[in-house]
């Protein structure tokens, strides 16, 4: 039998096997009853596709701008925190294996290897994603931190006032492992802020250090400390995205956080769409959550996303396999969306007919106009 994995659904359960339970459900939890976090991969699952046929696609080009940058296929690794509880290596093993795949990768304020360290492991720009502290200093210091380490976007994450309630890991006494530290906030920036306790929760510390008072007046505070290009991260509501567009941000990223914190959040598939059309162009989209297959990849670009993110797939890899793992889970999504533009008779993501998918929810403009 062969146990190379076939699929990303593959590579979880190899993963599974490799974790610890405290590890494996907190990479894996959504918040309360999940409901979004099964209602995301059964969005991009019920989108269809028009195929077009004998349209000569032996010659295909997954490149597509991302931030006015070319890339050779539209992925960005999404934040995830603590990844050094899938492998010694973390981030720095994550960063490594996003740049030898041409695309970005995204350290978490909340990553257990420094920021310096992870701009340092890849050839292809990180961004730094960044959650606002109450201690505006702290903050300040941490934006600047990152900049010196060379990052070339910051992503700041609006979805997280509060920290959603993941009853796993309340249940499991979510903490730390032993040896693993926050590397982002020791040193300069970290000095006034604590590292997270053993046994205190990450929702506790979220709760006592993150600000929740976040509000649009802090997008110009931000303009105001960085020059880089900002990305909303997590936004859902087609207002939101335009008034991000009024602040000029560089884009939003269309995302529920994988399901994490507010439950019965619109799935993102569905929220993109309803983005798109009310945004019509006026500011870049990404879009992250439940991504799984190559096809979701392709609806994702033709509902208008200029790059997808992918979450958890990328630490099942970085558990079973280290940085080769994350190589083989990102390998595997892009062969996948080749097959599929192949099948589906799109030569190009930068051309994309506007009738290449069907749904339930589609507006008119997919030519599906049933609603639910
Ligand atoms: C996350 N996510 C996240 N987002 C963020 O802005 N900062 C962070 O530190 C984290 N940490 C984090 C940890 C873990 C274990 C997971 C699974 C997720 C959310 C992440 O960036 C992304 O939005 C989702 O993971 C995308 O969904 P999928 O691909 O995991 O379904
Ligand atoms: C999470 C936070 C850290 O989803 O973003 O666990």
């Amino acid at each position: 039998m062969n146990d190379t994995p076939l699929n990303l659904a593959d590579l979880a359960d190899l993963a599974r096997e490799s974790l610890p339970e405290m590890a494996w459900g907190y990479y894996a939890d959504g918040a309360r009853d999940q409901v979004t976090l099964g209602e995301n991969p059964a969005a991009w699952q019920s989108l269809r596709f028009r195929p077009r046929m004998l349209m000569e696609v032996e010659r295909r080009s997954l490149m597509t701008r991302v931030l006015g940058r070319p890339q050779p296929w539209p992925l960005v690794v999404a934040p995830m925190a603590f990844q050094g509880m899938a492998h010694p290596d973390g981030e720095v093993a994550t960063a490594r294996a996003a740049g030898m795949s041409g695309v970005p990768m995204v350290c978490s304020t909340l990553s257990n290897r420094s920021i310096e360290e992870v701009c340092a492991a890849s050839r292809e720009p990180t961004w730094f994603q960044l959650y606002v502290y109450r201690d505006r200093g702290a903050s300040k210091a941490l934006i600047q931190r990152a900049e010196a380490a060379g990052a070339k976007a910051l992503v700041l994450t609006v979805d997280c006032p509060i920290l959603g309630t993941r009853e796993g890991d309340i249940r499991r006494g979510f903490h730390l492992p032993e040896g693993l530290i926050c590397a982002n906030l020791s040193g300069t920036a970290g000095e006034a802020l604590p590292p997270i306790a053993k046994e205190s929760g990450l929702g506790a510390y979220v709760a006592s250090l993150i600000e929740p008072n976040l509000g649009w007046k802090d997008i110009a505070w931000l303009r105001g400390i960085t020059d880089l290009p900002i990305l909303l991260k997590g936004v859902l509501h087609a207002e939101d995205a335009r008034i991000a567009a009024e602040h000029r941000v560089a884009g939003v990223v269309v995302s529920n956080h994988g399901g994490r914190q507010l439950d019965s959040a619109i799935s993102t598939a569905r929220a993109l769409d309803e983005i798109q059309q009310a945004t019509g162009g006026s500011i870049e989209l990404h879009v992250d959550g439940g991504i799984r297959r190559g096809g979701d990849v392709l609806k994702a670009m033709a509902l208008g996303a200029k790059a997808v993110w992918l979450g958890r797939p990328v630490l099942h890899g970085l558990a079973w396999a280290g940085g080769s793992g994350v190589s083989f889970a990102l390998s595997l999504l892009r062969n996948e969306l080749d097959e599929a533009m192949a099948l589906a008779g799109v030569t190009s993501l930068a051309d994309i007919p506007a009738d290449l998918l069907a749904g339930p929810w589609r507006g008119a403009h997919g030519g599906d106009t049933v609603r639910p």
